[in-house]
């Protein structure tokens, strides 16, 4: 069954079910980007900083090989890094996105953070004390820069992540082409009201990322929340014959979010995608969205005192 799609301002298609890439180990993304494609996903969510973009594109070039999609079947989105904002760097950063994913053009391309790090090679600069270090380099300005590269057509769409409402309107103020789409965390532990409905009524796409929660991210304590393990939702999802993570994703898919979980593991790459043939129901839906406590998995804390973090402010 085809994954349905939401269009962009652009005309693009833009598949509601991607699959995530962050934190493979190496070696495991190839066989995951396989497995997904083969299972029926049709949307890739990769960043530079995931450091497997040459992975994903192996995967990738397995499946044009094999004639199983051709480049236009597939929505691929990447990031750029936050040592790469200054306009002079961001082509390079795109031309090295498209390199390792061995593409011609990115269907969507976002800042990934508002905060510009130290220009360089370094992906995490660091000065003595291990304080992150960063670049007063305004977000507007790199987004004028990847405005050309959607004019030299390296970009099909451009968009923002991690960005709050005051941020997105600054990029909004300034922007000759209009960011498309906004990709934030977001699952019932952090609904995301207001941002959902603020992109919304702005006409930007919202992509929820950590879905699940993001039980593997680096820097999770046994003692935090953990929406995968809320009790609440097992009975929901018994009643469904579901799992968890596929009320998870159903949860976010009837929101009009789009979702991209990550697996590495067949089985689950392919059970995240068969959420099309059940519905929870308008009281389900409430109940779900009465879980925000609001717990963010993704705050990146240790550089909240740079003034583009953006979680100061409430949404
Ligand atoms: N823009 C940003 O700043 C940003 C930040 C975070 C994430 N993202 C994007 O969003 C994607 C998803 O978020 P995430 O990776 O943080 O976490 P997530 O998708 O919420 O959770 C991934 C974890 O859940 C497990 N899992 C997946 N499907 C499962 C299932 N059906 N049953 C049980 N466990 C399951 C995975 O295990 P296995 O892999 O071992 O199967 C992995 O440990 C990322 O990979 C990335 O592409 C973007």
């Amino acid at each position: 069954m085809a994954v349905p799609s939401v269009q962009l301002p652009s005309g693009a298609k833009m598949p509601v079910l991607g699959l995530g890439t962050w934190k493979s180990k190496p070696g495991e993304v190839t066989e995951a980007v396989k497995a997904a494609i083969d299972a029926g996903y049709r949307h890739i969510d990769c960043a530079f900083v995931y450091g497997n973009e040459n992975e994903v594109g192996a995967g990738l070039k397995a499946k044009f090989d094999e004639g199983v999609i051709k480049r236009e079947d597939i929505f691929i989105t990447s990031k750029i890094w936050n040592t790469f904002h200054h306009p002079d760097d961001v082509e390079g950063a795109v031309r090295k996105s498209l390199t390792g994913l061995g593409v011609d053009y990115l269907d969507l391309y976002l800042i990934h953070w508002p905060m510009a790090y130290k220009r360089g090679p370094e992906m995490f600069p660091k000065d003595a004390d291990g304080k992150f270090i960063r670049e007063e380099i305004p977000f507007t300005d790199t987004w004028k820069a990847l405005e050309a590269c959607v004019e030299d057509g390296l970009l099909k769409n451009i968009g923002l992540s991690n960005f709050n409402s005051k941020q997105i309107q600054a990029v909004i103020d300034i922007a000759k082409v209009k960011p498309s789409v906004l990709q934030v965390e977001c699952h019932p532990y952090l609904n995301q009201k207001q941002l959902l409905q603020f992109a919304q009524e702005k006409g930007l796409v919202f992509t929820a990322y950590s879905p699940l929660g993001s039980p593997d991210r680096p820097w999770a304590k046994p003692e935090d929340p953990s929406i995968m393990e809320d009790p609440k939702l097992k009975p929901i999802a018994d009643k469904y014959g579901k799992s968890v993570a596929q009320v998870l994703i159903r949860w976010g898919v009837q929101r009009d979010t789009i979702v991209i979980p990550k697996s590495v593991t067949p089985a689950r790459i392919r059970q995240n995608l068969d959420v099309f043939d059940f519905a929870l129901t308008d009281e389900e839906m409430v109940v779900i969205d009465g879980f925000n406590i609001p717990y963010r998995a993704c705050h990146l804390d240790w550089v909240n005192f740079m003034p583009d973090w953006p979680f100061h402010e409430p949404f």
